[in-house]
């Protein structure tokens, strides 16, 4: 009888933590499937729930109609290494949200309504390996330090967006890419073209089908053109207006230098004919005070 009243006890006592994440310490209308994971998608959410769980490390939010992340969410779920915010309602994400020490791995920000990526928008966040932006249909403007600092970063979405074109700065500074997805985006192939074309040209087993089905729109009368048809040929223009804009930089700062020596050396002559001035004034009261 004894032992058995113990047991009850002892089950009395467990079954409060075995409860905790079992059900009472998840989100109403969400799924705790194990310890560490909430999955609320597609419950017509039109703001974070309430009371997600503080050491929750994978938390899936997709389908849902959540029109922002408030900057200092990653500060409070700071175990969270896979946040799924694909086709939700964000028009941007606040500057801050990420940073050098948030564990983030996985961020998916595809299906919103994002319209710019600014500068360091991802906080130099050094743990994120996998981000999607695909799929913002009013995405334009990436800044070229958009993704600042993600050293460990190895894909990177950016497809069907609304970019007509891309400071190749964006892509070359994340020394961990392996896969970029810029496919569906409205390119116009302009000068400022030129350097992204050269930057695919040389890292097209980054992209996952090549420059197979990439489009640029012709400056001069939006005809589009598979970029597979282009070479470096056909900037060869815009190389031409470079070297002219150089030139006149050689020229102007040429003129600049000069200027410069000529100042300069005036500027000694001067000082060395003060200086002997001076001495002589002083040598001249010297001789005049031993007289
Ligand atoms: C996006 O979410 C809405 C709302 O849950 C859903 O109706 C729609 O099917 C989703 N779209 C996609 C492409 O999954
Ligand atoms: C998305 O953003 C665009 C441009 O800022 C705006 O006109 C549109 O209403 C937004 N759509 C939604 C669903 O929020």
């Amino acid at each position: 009888m004894l032992p058995c009243v113990c047991w009850l006890q002892l089950l009395l006592v467990l079954l409060p933590c075995a409860s905790v994440h079992g059900g009472e310490n998840c989100p109403a209308s969400c799924l705790c499937p194990d310890p560490h994971t909430v999955d609320c998608s597609g419950r017509g959410l039109t703001r974070l729930p309430d009371a997600i769980p503080l050491d929750v490390r994978r938390l899936l939010l997709s389908d849902n109609w959540i029109p922002r992340i408030p900057a200092d969410f990653l500060v409070l779920y700071s175990d969270l290494v896979y946040l799924d915010l694909r086709n939700n309602s964000l028009s941007r994400i606040e500057p801050g949200t990420l940073s050098p020490s948030s564990r983030l791995v996985f961020l998916d920000l595809g299906s919103n309504n994002l319209t710019e990526i600014p500068k360091g928008t991802f906080g130099e966040s050094r743990s994120l390996i996998k981000l999607r932006l695909g799929n913002n249909p009013h995405l334009s403007r990436v800044n070229e330090d958009a993704f600042l600092g993600l050293t460990s970063l190895r894909e990177l979405e950016l497809e069907r967006n609304a970019l007509s074109g891309l400071k190749v700065g964006a892509l070359s500074q994340l020394p961990s890419l392996r896969v970029v997805r810029l496919e569906g985006n409205p390119w116009i192939c302009n000068c400022n073209f030129a350097n992204l074309f050269a930057w695919l040209m040389a890292n097209r087993h980054k992209l996952p089908n090549g420059v197979e089905g990439m489009e640029c729109s012709l400056p001069t009368d939006g005809r589009r053109v598979a970029l597979s048809q282009l070479s470096q040929d056909s900037f060869r223009e815009c190389q031409a207006s470079l070297t002219l804009t150089d030139f006149l930089i050689i020229i102007f700062s040429g003129i600049s230098v000069s200027v410069a020596a000529i100042m300069a050396s005036f500027f000694l002559a001067s000082t060395v004919h003060c200086f002997q001035r001076w001495s002589k004034g002083v040598k001249g009261d010297e001789e005049e005070n031993e007289e």
